[in-house]
């Protein structure tokens, strides 16, 4: 007798409570990567004490790919990953952290090796033996495909290979997909590539990447559909990649503030020790693990001078003056002239009626909002505080 027998697919639980962190091959490497870089950064992750601040995935991106055996099973890069995947895999893991990898619902990736299509059951089967712990799914190549079912086929396929994997999905926002995505991945982009600089646009002819600022404004409309295992994804880190010190410190308050996944993707075997404090204030990886994962919201807009407020566990708050302009500004904030109130998150806050003490994240300052605070804000920076009760 023949039983049919239904299987329940679902992505992993509880593998993105909060916004993952790591590090990412793509954004200093491109496809110029090999085992050995991989295993530096697990070594450079551990030493420079990331590891130790909460960073947790290495992620190998595009170009890791040699081809398909007769059997139809993806080998990596004879010459680049000669000892091959399961002993990286073990490697990263013996320095207890996590190894991710990338492939493509297309048949090509966007770099031109092989993608999944047609072989996501028999891929996410070979990741999970290797032991991976992590997949990035583009959107290269994808022409007549449905973005919620191929999605959804690779959920399902890495479900069935039973290994749990965080599921990173990566359409770039085309589809999009915080409308369909929250039951199929853990994170997703909301937006095209980043690129090092404050304001700009590169265009690739048919397609372009963006600075920080653009990317910030594309987050307009999206907070209500992030919270725990579900991120909107403002793409990986470029701190340490080209920008200037005010500049990498707001592109790292607002992806804290706006609970995007936190991917270093500078050399961490090279960083200065100004990228590495940035990338290791614990007191903003804080506002970005907040247990209650509330993307910050925009609260006030005077154009160039923004104030972006978050609600913390415990009845905290974190508030993010942003200067985007190109000279510094002093800015008198009185905290009792504004009343908050998020309704998306059904939170709060009326300073006539309770007093909170403020402390700066990035720098010493300290005050508290019973009087109007004098505050810098230096050119494409911010001033970042985290509130507490009195
Ligand atoms: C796309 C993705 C990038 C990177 C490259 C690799 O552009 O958005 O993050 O993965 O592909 O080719």
């Amino acid at each position: 007798m023949l039983v049919a027998v239904a299987v329940h697919a679902e992505k992993f639980q509880g593998v993105a409570d909060t916004p993952q962190m790591g590090w990412n091959s793509w954004n200093h490497f491109g496809c110029n990567i090999d085992e050995q870089i991989i295993r530096d950064m697990a070594d450079a992750m551990v030493e420079s004490g990331m590891k130790d601040a909460g960073y947790e995935y290495i992620n190998i991106d595009d170009c890791w790919h040699g081809e398909r055996d007769e059997q139809g099973f993806i080998q990596p890069h004879a010459e680049h990953f000669p000892s091959g995947m399961k002993a990286l895999a073990d490697y990263v893991h013996s320095r207890g952290l996590k190894l991710g990898i990338y492939s493509d619902a297309g048949a090509t990736t966007c770099a031109g090796r092989p993608g999944s299509r047609g072989y996501e059951y028999q891929d996410a089967l070979t990741y999970a033996r290797w032991g991976i712990d992590y997949l990035k799914y583009d959107w290269c190549d994808t022409e007549n495909l449905d973005p919620e079912g191929a999605y959804t086929t690779m959920r399902d396929a890495l479900h069935a290979a039973g290994r749990p994997m965080l599921f990173s999905i990566c359409e770039w926002g085309d589809n999009r997909p915080w409308e369909w995505a929250e039951d199929i991945g853990h994170s997703w982009r909301t937006t095209g590539d980043i690129y090092p600089c404050w304001n700009c646009e590169l265009g690739h002819g048919s397609w372009s990447s963006w600075g920080v600022l653009p990317i910030l404004d594309q987050q307009d409309g999206l907070r209500q559909h992030a919270g725990p295992g579900h991120w909107n994804d403002m793409d990986m880190l470029e701190v340490g990649n080209g920008m200037n010190a005010q500049e990498d410190i707001a592109h790292f308050s607002i992806w804290a503030m706006l609970t995007s996944p936190l991917i270093a993707g500078n050399d961490l075997r090279k960083m200065s020790r100004q990228t590495r404090d940035i990338l290791t204030n614990e007191a903003v990886i804080a506002v970005n693990q907040d247990s209650l994962g509330i993307q910050a919201m925009k609260f006030i807009d005077e154009g160039d001078f923004e104030v972006w407020v978050k609600p913390l566990e415990e009845g905290d708050w974190a508030f993010m003056f942003l200067n985007r302009a190109d000279s510094d500004i002093r800015y008198r904030y009185d905290w009792k002239a504004h009343r908050v109130e998020d309704d998306i998150s059904d939170h709060a806050l009326d300073f006539k009626r309770e007093s909170f003490a403020w402390q700066g994240l990035w720098t010493e300052a300290s005050g508290d909002t019973r009087s109007p605070s004098e505050l810098e804000v230096p050119a494409h920076g911010v001033r970042l505080l985290r509130l507490t009760p009195m």
